[in-house]
């Protein structure tokens, strides 16, 4: 038998008993021995709970237990889950956890000090929910250069834009539908403001490149700011607006980056709604893959979860392969106006000729005019020539979408 204990007994913590519960016989056979929850962390009182006597409030209790070899932290938020997963590690405790606000922070870290305790540290549920994304980046994929990385990263954003797009909810309406539906962060203005799939992408640049980038550092846009007139601008152009996270090498250095993004039909993220994630990984020996699936949500989110612990449990005393990042230094960053792409630039009036603006933009031709407003797409040109196109253009500038 595996005794494990579980920090925090919400959303996603309720769901990993659920699924070591329900799919009990199913794990047994993969690890070959049960999987016991001997303790749940939790501040809280469930009395009604048939696993109230397995609730402590005492940290220090799982900590100075022997017989515990896994710990599930389930907490959200860096603190005291930073703390906590660190002690776990340094005790000689093996740690799998959703949590990406951690990971993104303090992953680097964490990772080494696993690896000097001779324990693992997983985290396949801290990006794109139930997607198997981390496992396979490691694993699976490890013969490719990674070039770049692009997704859908943030469900409650997808769900929002898609319920805005799709069927004319208003944007409030949509997020309060997605907290409902549990798939929103304890404080939503994580997802709305990019800062969740910020966070999950330097994940993917630290798997793909080996540099931990500050997430707080990334050029971040979340969808705020995105109006019915936007989502009717970009379907002029057949396209539907997707908060995409990107991560490349730009001369060598990372660069990470988090906008939302006007995507055709013709690129497979285009298709990806709802709280669906897609995560398009594209290397020099395999081309391009898709990784597609339920970003969010208790029950997929803790499928990742358990798939952690079930690797853990089957591989406890064998020497897995030690990850390791570092940190990245200020030069390792790429600068963000170096980033090339199409935009759309959209103008509120063009006193003079149309086609000479778009053509001094490098438009691709297709100039759309709809309830006051003018839009084209340029050809690519990097960030910093858009920002100076558009204060020198001299004519009412509204905004501009990247395109993919
Ligand atoms: N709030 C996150 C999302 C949860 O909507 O994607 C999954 O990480």
């Amino acid at each position: 038998m595996i005794n494990i204990a579980l920090l925090g007994f919400g959303n996603i913590g309720s769901g990993t008993v659920e699924v070591l519960t329900e799919n009990r016989i199913q794990i047994e056979r993969y690890v070959g021995c049960p999987v016991n929850i001997k303790y749940i962390l939790d501040r809280r009182d469930f009395p009604d709970s048939p696993w109230k006597n397995r609730i402590i409030r005492n940290f220090d209790i799982i900590l100075n237990d022997p017989e515990i070899k896994i710990v599930a932290e389930m907490l959200g938020g860096s603190h005291p889950a930073y703390e906590y997963t660190k002690a776990a590690l340094m005790a000689g405790k093996h740690v799998v956890t959703p949590n990406k606000e951690v990971v993104a922070k303090f992953g680097a870290e964490l990772l080494d000090i696993a690896a000097k305790n001779g324990v693992r540290y997983l985290f396949e549920g801290s990006v794109g929910g139930g997607i198997p994304i981390i496992r396979p980046l490691i694993n699976d994929l490890a013969a490719n250069g990674i070039i770049s990385i692009s997704g859908i990263l943030n469900g409650t954003t997808n769900y929002i834009l898609t319920r805005m797009g799709r069927d004319n909810i208003g944007y409030s309406e949509a997020l309060g539908e997605a907290q409902a539906l549990g798939y929103a962060e304890a404080n939503p203005a994580d997802d709305v403001s990019g800062a969740d799939a910020a966070r999950k992408i330097v994940i993917l640049a630290a798997l793909a490149f080996g540099k931990l980038v500050n997430p707080d550092t990334i050029h971040t846009e979340g969808i705020t700011g995105i109006t019915q007139e936007d989502i009717k601008t970009a379907a002029g152009f057949g396209c539907s607006i997707k908060l995409i996270a990107h991560t490349e090498l730009v001369d060598g250095r990372v660069l990470a980056m988090v906008a939302p993004h006007f995507v055709g039909p013709e690129n497979p993220l285009f298709g990806v709604n709802d709280v669906f994630n897609g995560i398009l990984v594209a290397g020099d020996l395999i081309g391009r893959v898709m990784f597609y699936g339920p970003g969010a949500g208790r029950l997929p989110t803790a499928s990742a979860v358990v798939a952690d612990i079930a690797d853990i449990a089957v591989n406890i005393g064998s020497s897995a392969r030690k990850l390791h990042w570092d940190p990245a230094k200020r030069d390792e960053v790429a600068d963000f106006g170096n980033y090339s792409c199409r935009f759309c630039f959209i103008f509120s009036d063009v006193p003079g000729s149309v086609d000479m603006l778009g053509r001094s933009f490098g438009s691709l031709g297709n100039v759309l005019r709809e309830e006051g407003r003018i839009a084209f797409i340029s050809e690519p040109m990097t960030e910093k020539e858009a920002g100076e196109k558009a204060a020198a253009s001299g004519v009412s500038f509204i905004k501009r979408f990247r395109v993919l």
